[in-house]
């Protein structure tokens, strides 16, 4: 089956995240006339899957029926590979209920001293989810592999943006010019890949 998403099409974003859903709009290019899931008042599921492709299907699919439009979601996070991939799927949850990453970072650096490893690789990821709702579904995920650092550095990024050097780099993204993470970010990649899929 090959599934094609019309230019114009209505789309919905599952996110309440009004920035969110603008940063994929200008991602897509402004080729659809995007809804978020918040404006539509959709409720948010929990996002109970341990893989980022399983929480971004979630999303996309829950969003779809509930809508009756095709529904875009994505799912992110850092994973550390001493520490068997977490933070992964609680990246966000990592940071706590007031998503303080200040918190999140100080624990990713206090269980790999507690893992008393040399390792300190790790990857961001991200999954994206295209769900219709009659039932089809496309998901892909783009990586970027890199490096941790402590103590942080760099205040342009989020998240855990100041504890990662990507591969290739000797600036974190938090220190890096916002574009040029961009252009090779695990979004970046997954969209591409999105892209590549459907238009
Ligand atoms: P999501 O909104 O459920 O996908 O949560 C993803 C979490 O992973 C965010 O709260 C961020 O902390 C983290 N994350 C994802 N992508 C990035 C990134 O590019 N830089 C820093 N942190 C990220």
């Amino acid at each position: 089956m090959v599934l094609k998403l019309d230019p114009g099409s209505r789309l919905v974003v599952a996110t309440h995240n009004p920035g969110k859903a603008r940063e994929l709009a200008q991602i897509l290019e402004n080729r659809f006339e995007l809804v978020t899931a918040g404006e539509l008042g959709l409720p948010e599921p929990d996002e109970t899957e341990q893989t980022f492709v399983g929480n971004a299907l979630l999303k996309a699919r829950a969003a779809a029926q509930a809508s009756g439009l095709v529904a875009l979601a994505d799912d992110s996070g850092l994973s550390v590979t001493a520490l068997e991939g977490q933070p992964g799927v609680y990246s966000a949850r990592w940071a706590g209920p007031a998503r303080d990453f200040d918190i999140a970072m100080r624990k990713v650096e206090e269980r790999l001293e507690e893992a008393e490893t040399r390792d300190a690789s790790a990857w961001f990821s991200c999954a994206l989810a295209v769900a219709w709702p009659d039932g089809p579904a496309v998901v892909v995920e783009g990586r970027v592999d890199g490096t941790l650092t402590f103590p942080r550095r760099g205040d342009r990024g989020f998240g855990y943006d100041p504890i990662f050097i990507p591969e290739g780099f000797a600036e974190t993204f938090g220190e890096m010019d916002p574009t040029a993470k961009d252009r090779m970010s695990h979004r970046a990649r997954a969209f591409e890949k999105l892209k590549a899929a459907l238009l």
